[in-house]
């Protein structure tokens, strides 16, 4: 079987800040049954999961960064439940902190280059030595976009440079752009090849990842297609490299977002009884956070930030309820400041109607998914998005803006399709879109039978970890 290694910032669930973390966690659970062994590579964090555990040395190594001496540790778990394995690279100094990505102050960490560059090196270092050797190496995001040049082009690593690479992208708008002046940091290659780090005079990973990388996926179709027609000043290359561009769709890891089995649920749904599950789980919701009851909730989770929306919302619901709309909402989630403040001045101005809880709390999201009638995602952009599938899973109808995956998951109701969706997302198309959700919920018979629809619908890996494994075959059979 062809032996895979994802190398990434985030796995959940020793590791998550996005649905990053959910996607790395999950696809190695599924790519075997498709003919693929997989392996995980992540940084060693001084998080809870990290803390309680205990890890054995598999390899170790020193490598120059810049005027550094960076000594680094290979460890896997001593007892690994994980259905995978799971390496982690120890790198004192840089990696042992609480946060993955953010300081206490809730910015990016200042050495966030030398971090990278260092897990990076550190990481095609360990494997040069070639003790442990692997088919493809799948890198994620730009934080690893760096290791497509390194085995292509750093000197000292050349014994890898016929190991096919894969960037799969989650989310292109951040890029890993940092000053030439650094350039030294990375581990030593020859100046002819400067240009392919360069993109508008910054040392760009993403870029370099894009032209470096055998292939290049997005974790929808859709999204390829969007990036394709803008992505800022990136387009051209994205252009220029569409021949190895291709969109994979995320999946749901059934096992882990399974209602009937769902521990963090006080109520399970037992012998497919949706109504009585929904019932009581939006009972206990509307009681724990005191909001009126027989009207359509509505939950929004995710990061508070301008990319999910989390304004515009906000804004439209505002509006909304100072005309009396009828529905509660809940909103769970952290992000920017300014919005954590608006959408909590809501719940105080709006108490039976608005619930904001400022966290990120799987126990609560989890409720939330089982409990609400609706889920809404006013994003302005989403690769993919896996909120619309857990949501689904869980029989809450999506009531989501026309953007990347959330286009190739939840085709509108007018349509045939799962959900609710608004075309480009501003306050209007909010507001119209939530009056259509309280009107579907009067319907009951149609509300009921879209809810019996949704939870049929099959978004699991399988499908899309069996793209995945064809991908990494094709890369192998054009080696030879
Ligand atoms: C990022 C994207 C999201 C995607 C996820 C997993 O968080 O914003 O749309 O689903 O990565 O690929």
């Amino acid at each position: 079987m062809k032996k895979v290694l994802h190398i990434s910032s985030e796995c959940y669930p020793a590791a998550k800040a996005g649905g990053m973390g959910d996607v790395v966690g999950a696809l190695p659970l599924y790519l075997p049954a498709a003919g693929a062994k997989s392996s995980v590579i992540i940084p060693k964090y001084a998080n809870k999961w990290f803390k309680g555990k205990t890890f054995k040395a598999v390899a170790k190594g020193s490598f120059a960064m810049g005027p550094y001496q960076i000594d680094y540790k290979i460890q896997t778990l001593k007892k690994n439940t994980l259905g995978y394995d799971l390496y982690c690279v120890d790198l004192p100094g840089l990696f042992d902190r609480d946060s993955i990505y953010l300081d206490v102050d809730g910015h990016g960490y200042k050495d966030e280059p030398q971090r990278n560059i260092a897990f990076q090196t550190a990481v095609v270092d360990w494997l040069a030595k070639g003790k442990t050797s692997f088919d493809i190496l799948n890198c994620h995001d730009h934080m690893t976009g760096l290791i497509p040049f390194m085995v292509k082009y750093a000197t000292a690593y050349q014994s890898l440079s016929s190991t096919p690479t894969v960037l799969t992208i989650h989310n292109g708008m951040y890029k890993g752009e940092f000053d030439w002046k650094i350039a030294n940091y990375l581990p030593p290659y020859s100046s002819q090849h400067d240009g392919i780090l360069d993109w508008d005079h910054k040392i760009n990973s993403l870029a370099t990842a894009i032209k470096c990388a055998w292939k290049v996926n997005t974790v929808s179709p859709n999204y390829m297609k969007e990036i394709m027609r803008d992505a800022g000043p990136m387009t051209h290359l994205y252009h220029m490299e569409e021949h190895k561009c291709l969109g994979i769709l995320n999946g749901v890891d059934t096992k882990l977002w399974d209602p009937s089995t769902d521990s963090f649920l006080e109520h399970k749904l037992q012998d497919h009884v949706w109504v009585k599950f929904k019932q009581q789980n939006k009972t206990a919701l509307l009681k724990q956070f005191g909001l009126k009851s027989r009207r359509p909730l509505v939950g929004f989770i995710g990061r508070l930030t301008d990319q999910k929306g989390a304004d515009l919302l906000a804004e439209a619901l505002d509006q909304k309820l100072s005309s009396n709309a009828n529905l509660s909402m809940i909103i769970l989630g952290t992000g920017d400041v300014s919005i954590e403040a608006r959408l909590q001045e809501l719940a105080k101005k709006y108490p039976k109607s608005v619930a904001t809880y400022i966290a990120y709390d799987e126990g609560l999201a989890r409720s939330i998914y089982a409990g609400c009638d609706y889920l809404i995602m006013p994003s302005r952009f989403e690769p993919c998005g896996l909120n619309q599938l857990f949501a689904m899973r869980y029989g809450t109808i999506p009531v989501v803006s026309d953007v990347g995956g959330l286009v190739d998951t939840v085709p509108d109701i007018s349509i045939k399709g799962n959900g609710i969706v608004f075309g480009h997302s501003n306050i209007y198309a909010i507001q119209h879109a939530l009056e259509r959700a309280i009107a579907l919920y009067k319907e009951k018979n149609t509300f009921k039978s879209l809810r019996s629809k949704l939870v049929k619908l099959d978004y699991s890996w399988s499908k899309s970890a069996e793209t995945y494994a064809k991908l990494y075959q094709s890369l192998i059979n054009s080696k030879v």
